[in-house]
């Protein structure tokens, strides 16, 4: 495995209608856990992902739009694979106040027509990609985003809210060297030209602010308009001042 890490420090900022109509309509989407509950937890970020952050036309968050690029004169390049995003770990420390969570996604390249789409420019130009012929290039490999959030607590009313500054991402895009392949093996030798043609792509862009911030900045600007209690239950003896917890899935692979 080889891995491209990104940081970013974000400075993005996008705001929903501030209401109590949202709160109220929102919070069927909403599982509540204990701080205890690592399997809640991972709940709770599929039913925001599912029906939240690729958007709701119903609450009026726009739709999370795929990330595509110009490749070439004909073609543009398709990053996707958040809607199958997992949680793999979620932190919450106290002093400083720090919330992160970690997913984990297929990271699916894909060469797409762009006649079809309407194509940012890269970040940094292609040099001689040619009109393309023939079938269209795609891969699939893994990336991990590990979202970090500082945030403050917030009393309005007398109702404990969180108000998360922004983040700090951390994007590994793992496209595997497929060079021990056998070349006399059709199949392989497609493989393993794919990923090469994968790996080669992505060194284009920025994948955490291009990527990933637009998805991790739906979280931030729908935290704050729900108060703390609908995502975190206490034990009597818990307090959100000192809130304090760590769960990470044990296969869980750190950077490279
Ligand atoms: C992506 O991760 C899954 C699960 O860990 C693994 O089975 C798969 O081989 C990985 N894919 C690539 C292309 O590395
Ligand atoms: C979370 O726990 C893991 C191991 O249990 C540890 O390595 C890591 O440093 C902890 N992180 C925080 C932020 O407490």
């Amino acid at each position: 495995m080889r891995g491209l890490v990104l940081l970013v420090l974000t400075e993005v900022f996008l705001r929903y209608c501030d209401s109590r109509q949202f709160a109220y309509k929102i919070d069927r989407y909403i599982i509540t856990c204990h701080t205890t509950d690592f399997e809640c937890f991972k709940k709770q970020y599929k039913a925001l992902r599912d029906n939240v952050l690729l958007g709701n036309d119903r609450l009026h968050i726009p739709t999370y739009e795929h990330y595509v690029f110009a490749y070439g004169p004909n073609t543009c390049v398709k990053l996707s694979g958040l809607e199958e995003s997992e949680l793999v770990s979620i932190t919450f420390e106290s002093d400083p106040r720090k919330y992160s969570l970690v997913l984990e996604l297929p990271l699916r390249i894909q060469q797409v027509k762009s006649s079809t789409k309407k194509c940012a420019a890269p970040d940094r130009a292609f040099a001689n990609v040619k009109n393309h012929v023939g079938p269209l290039m795609r891969f699939t490999g893994n990336a991990t985003i590990g979202i970090t959030y500082p945030y403050k607590l917030k009393k309005r009313k007398g109702i404990v809210f969180m108000q998360l500054e922004d983040e700090n991402l951390d994007v590994i895009l793992d496209i595997p060297d497929l060079s021990h392949f056998h070349m006399n093996s059709e199949v392989e030798a497609k493989l393993y030209r794919w990923s090469e043609w994968a790996y080669e792509v992505v060194q284009h862009v920025d994948a955490a602010e291009n990527f990933a911030l637009p998805y991790t900045t739906q979280l931030r600007s729908l935290l704050d308009h729900i108060p703390l209690h609908k995502f975190i239950m206490l034990y009597p003896e818990e307090e959100y001042l000192d809130l304090q917890f760590n769960y990470s899935e044990t296969q869980l692979v750190t950077n490279p």
